[in-house]
């Protein structure tokens, strides 16, 4: 499958922001810890979603998918194990390790493969889960952990702002004996989305969007109905497209407190950008200028999902930008794409240095990673003339139906063979 783009028009029109995927995951992993019925709202269609409900069902839950509602009937796991190949279909999926271990008592996993975006170690969740008294073994890259006494509640002090190691101590501890203080937490926006589920289900969570999280183990989760956050990076993509295609696009269902550094670098691009309550609308009428230096940092600071689709953009820029990429080791995979596009890009370690040309060229690229494939998708919307996007099973894993979205906007986007 590919996407053919007819790029070089502007973008024009109004959308509504899907759910959040990076939310969504965090929360049916949580699902393993609630006894009742949870139904979800706002839920996107990815296949990294469909991957989650398959661990789910794996682990003897009931799920049902009905649109953007997903209904699960949970009523404990009769397993503790998840099978290699469910475990490889998304590195992410290390966030069941929590909850299995939390309801079970134990938990085998495979060792989640590294991914595109580096080696991405866990050793950070291994270490605050045995912090709360799990024994974990590596053997031939399955991770065999056992708590025959269930977790004690502690102090866990993280290394790094971890995302899925700030979501995998939430969740284990939340069925812990006695309180956990979790300092040097993440602060996304996903962390408190999935805080508020577990309170919906009877937790007793405080303190999420700051750097220490309190949680006060409780003796079971009742279900809850809850809406999942919008999806803050697809926003981020809708508005950087207004910008590359000086177009006018409006958001519904953003927050704007979500990605007020991303709103930034666009107002500094030249875009206009307006806010209501649960609306942006960035607008771009001329070519864009450099956004300076951008680097991205743990929330609240630039977000490193953004760092490819604001690449593209810095490409059609006047003027020169610096990346700083702080996160992740290896997230430029989608420059050399890019440079066949015609963009001017040199990268070296951390840094890559885009000098903005005035248009980029239409091409056949292939996707390397989701953000990646987006910034693609970016690009050839901009690009005059027709380009063919390849390996667009990643851009599936977190854009629901972007082709829909897009041609929403006006673009000329076809999903073939
Ligand atoms: C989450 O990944 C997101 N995924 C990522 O989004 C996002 O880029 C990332 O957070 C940072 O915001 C989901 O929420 C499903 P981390 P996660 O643990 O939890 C290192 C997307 O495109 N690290 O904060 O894996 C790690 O190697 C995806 O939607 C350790 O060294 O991110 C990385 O360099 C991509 N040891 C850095 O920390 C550990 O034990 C950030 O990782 C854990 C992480």
């Amino acid at each position: 499958m590919k996407f053919r783009i007819n790029g070089g028009k502007r973008l024009n029109g109004v959308l509504k922001v899907q759910g959040a995927k990076n939310s969504i995951l965090p929360i049916l992993a949580a699902c393993v810890l609630c006894k009742g019925e949870v139904v979800l709202h706002n839920c996107p269609k990815l296949s990294d979603v469909g991957s989650a409900i398959e661990i789910l069902v794996h682990l003897g839950l009931k799920v049902e998918q009905n649109g953007e509602d997903i209904r699960v009937l949970c009523r404990g796991i009769n397993c503790c194990e998840v099978p290699q190949n469910l475990m490889h279909q998304m590195r992410s999926s290390v966030v069941f390790l929590g909850p299995i271990l939390a309801a079970s008592g134990c938990a085998v996993i495979s060792m989640p493969g590294g991914c595109e975006l580096g080696p991405r170690p866990i050793d950070i969740h291994i270490s605050a889960l045995r912090r709360l008294g799990a024994e974990i073994s590596d053997e031939h890259g399955m991770l065999r952990c056992k708590a025959k006494n269930g977790l004690v509640g502690t102090q866990i002090d993280l290394l790094f702002p971890s995302v899925g190691a700030t979501e995998n101590t939430m969740l284990a501890s939340t069925l812990a004996k006695g309180t956990t203080v979790i300092t040097n937490a993440a602060r996304e926006p996903e962390i408190v989305d999935l805080a508020n589920f577990l309170n919906a289900c009877g937790a007793k969570i405080k303190g999420a969007g700051s750097s220490t999280v309190v949680i006060e183990g409780v003796k079971e989760l009742g279900g809850c109905e809850y809406s999942v956050m919008p999806d803050r990076i697809a926003a981020a993509t809708f508005l950087t497209a207004a910008a590359i295609t000086r177009g006018d696009v409006t958001l519904k269902g953003a927050r704007q407190e979500d990605i007020t550094s991303v709103l930034a670098l666009l107002k500094q691009a030249g875009c206009s950008v307006s806010v209501k309550s649960d609306e942006i609308r960035a607008l771009c009428d001329k070519r864009p200028s450099a956004m300076n230096i951008i680097k991205t940092l743990p929330y609240p600071g630039f977000p490193t999902d953004a760092q490819a689709p604001l690449m593209s953009l810095a490409a059609v820029c006047e003027g020169t930008t610096m990346f700083v990429e702080t996160i992740f080791e290896n997230r430029y995979r989608h420059v050399g794409e890019l440079i066949r596009m015609g963009a001017d890009i040199k990268t070296e370690g951390k840094v890559a240095v885009v000098n903005g040309v005035e248009r980029l060229k239409s091409a056949a690229v292939t996707c390397t990673d989701l953000r990646g494939g987006a910034a693609l998708f970016l690009a050839a919307l901009s690009a005059d003339g027709t380009s063919d996007i390849y390996s667009i099973e990643h851009i599936d894993r977190g854009y629901q139906h972007i082709e829909k979205d897009f041609a929403a906007l006006s673009a000329e986007v076809l999903r073939t063979e």
